[in-house]
């Protein structure tokens, strides 16, 4: 392991995800002591602010977004004595020598939280550069959007490791900071159950759902240049396939983890130009009801038409071995009827049932891995149903439930940022996503919106509150699959 930082600077400080996330995330490190004693936290962002009035700042977002029973008036004030405020307009390089006085020298080591507009992104590795904030001791950060294609994202990486070398490059997905999404690890390593039928011998498909209630949330300026594959499929969808999908790492840690990632991610089979209609679908949300609110479409909630798709459903394979002919469908978008993410591998029928003659029905088995908002494992058995079975045996079938939130009940759940800022801090890079991968994720990706293009394929309108277009559903009965709507 890495030295631990010293130094944390971060970019963003006045932002949304920092009130939000970032903040909270870490106080809530701060309190459980896992913060290096001596750590300094440097804020900068456009805004006009001095030491006093960003405490205050962050005073005012802890308060709103920390839970009750967190707040601690001794423990914030402490907090808040780390930080400190430095104005910066990034695009002016003249701004960073002060950055750095602020900063102070970076020999104890130094953590950068980087997350800007991508206008931004040149001009601020070039100026940490410039004004010596870019040493050896110092690890970068980075939060999303980097770039919007394969092109984009090349240059943006380029461009940090003109500066930072790769093992000090830590790309952000705070999927991967969710304890439920580490639980997939502990599931398919820590046991020997699942991996003899993990394979398309034992396997027939699998699903991974990511739904949301929310829709624009105000992100009109980004989410237009990005709709829902680009926002959701292109790195926490895909990241939870290979997570699925990886063969066992010889290790844990993030070479290991990583190199089997990637050869997932590159195993995917290009979804090419003449099949895309077939094996995706888009859909962009209309005025409707989310649990029992009206709600906007997404052009009025914008102001104006667009072609931006707020629901992705697509049909993917892994061209290898242990998946050949096991179809991965994914499903993701907004305004949908609940806040849920989960992934259900369909386990294959038994060969032969001998309870057909008897009038018993069996169905497959299923394990679904609930990650929010409830945390459950729950593996789906056939069981026989009590009685003296007169008229034919009845079987059902039936959860064997793990209940990570019942289960772990005194332990608290964490912000996926605090796990992330932590591992920063430290140096850890196992859970941080790498150039390798991001750059197989953008490959399968571009290929897609290249068939959209092709076929001039339009987001289909879906009412929200509803499971998207009636033409994802028909995507997986095609193939005699039904989504898990639960
Ligand atoms: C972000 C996307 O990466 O993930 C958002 O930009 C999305 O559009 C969010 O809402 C979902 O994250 P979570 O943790 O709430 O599932």
């Amino acid at each position: 392991m890495n030295q631990p930082a010293g130094k944390l600077l971060l970019f963003g400080a006045t932002g949304d995800l920092a009130q939000r996330m970032l903040l909270p995330s870490l106080y809530g490190l701060h309190i459980d002591g896992l913060l290096p004693p001596g750590l300094t936290i440097t804020g900068t962002a456009r805004s006009q602010h001095d030491d006093a009035s960003y405490r205050a700042f962050a005073a005012e977002a802890l308060d709103t977004y920390l839970p009750a029973d967190r707040k601690n008036d001794a423990a914030v004030g402490q907090f808040l004595s780390r930080l400190g405020y430095q104005p910066l307009d990034a695009s002016h390089p003249q701004g960073f020598d002060a950055l750095a006085a602020k900063v102070g020298s970076c020999d104890q080591g130094l953590a950068i939280f980087l997350s800007t507009a991508p206008s931004l992104f040149r001009a601020t590795i070039a100026g940490l550069a410039g004004a010596g904030l870019a040493c050896d001791g110092v690890r970068i950060g980075l939060e999303k959007p980097l770039g919007t294609d394969l092109a984009t994202s090349r240059e943006i990486n380029d461009a940090v490791a003109e500066v930072f070398p790769e093992d000090r490059t830590f790309r952000i997905d705070h999927y991967l900071g969710k304890e439920t999404v580490q639980n997939i690890l502990a599931l398919r390593f820590g046991n020997t159950l699942f991996e003899p039928v993990w394979s398309a011998r034992g396997i027939d498909h699998v699903q991974i759902t990511v739904a949301e209630t929310v829709g624009l949330e105000g992100r009109a300026g980004y989410y237009e240049s990005s709709g829902a594959l680009r926002d959701m499929v292109q790195n926490h969808m895909l990241q939870l396939l290979a997570l699925i999908a990886m063969e066992p790492p010889a290790r844990f840690d993030g070479t290991a983890i990583r190199d089997e990632k990637v050869k997932v991610l590159r195993s995917l089979r290009p979804i090419v130009e003449a099949d895309a209609p077939q094996l995706t679908v888009t859909g962009q949300y209309v005025a409707g009801a989310v649990k029992g609110e009206a709600v906007r479409g997404y052009a009025d909630e914008l102001g104006k038409p667009s072609p931006t798709e707020t629901f992705v459903a697509l049909k993917a394979h892994v061209d290898n071995w242990r998946w050949q002919g096991v179809p991965f469908y994914l499903r993701t978008g907004k305004r949908l009827p609940a806040r849920h993410s989960e992934i259900v591998v369909q386990f294959k029928p038994v060969p032969h049932s001998i309870f057909a003659e008897r009038g018993g029905k069996l169905q497959p088995n299923a394990l679904v891995i609930r990650l929010q908002p409830e945390e459950y494992v729950r593996l789906l058995v056939m069981a026989k149903e009590p009685g003296l079975d007169r008229e034919g045996i009845r079987l059902r079938e039936v959860p064997l439930d793990l209940s990570l939130d019942t289960e772990f009940a005194g332990t608290r759940r964490r912000i996926a940022y605090e796990r992330l800022l932590l591992d920063l801090i430290d140096g850890d890079p196992t859970l941080f996503v790498r150039r390798d991968e991001v750059e197989a994720q953008w490959t399968w990706i571009d290929q897609i919106r290249r068939g959209w293009e092709a076929h001039g394929m339009k987001p289909k309108p879906y009412t929200a509150g509803s499971w998207g277009p009636s033409a994802a559903i028909a995507l997986t009965e095609r193939d005699g699959v039904t989504w898990h709507d639960e």
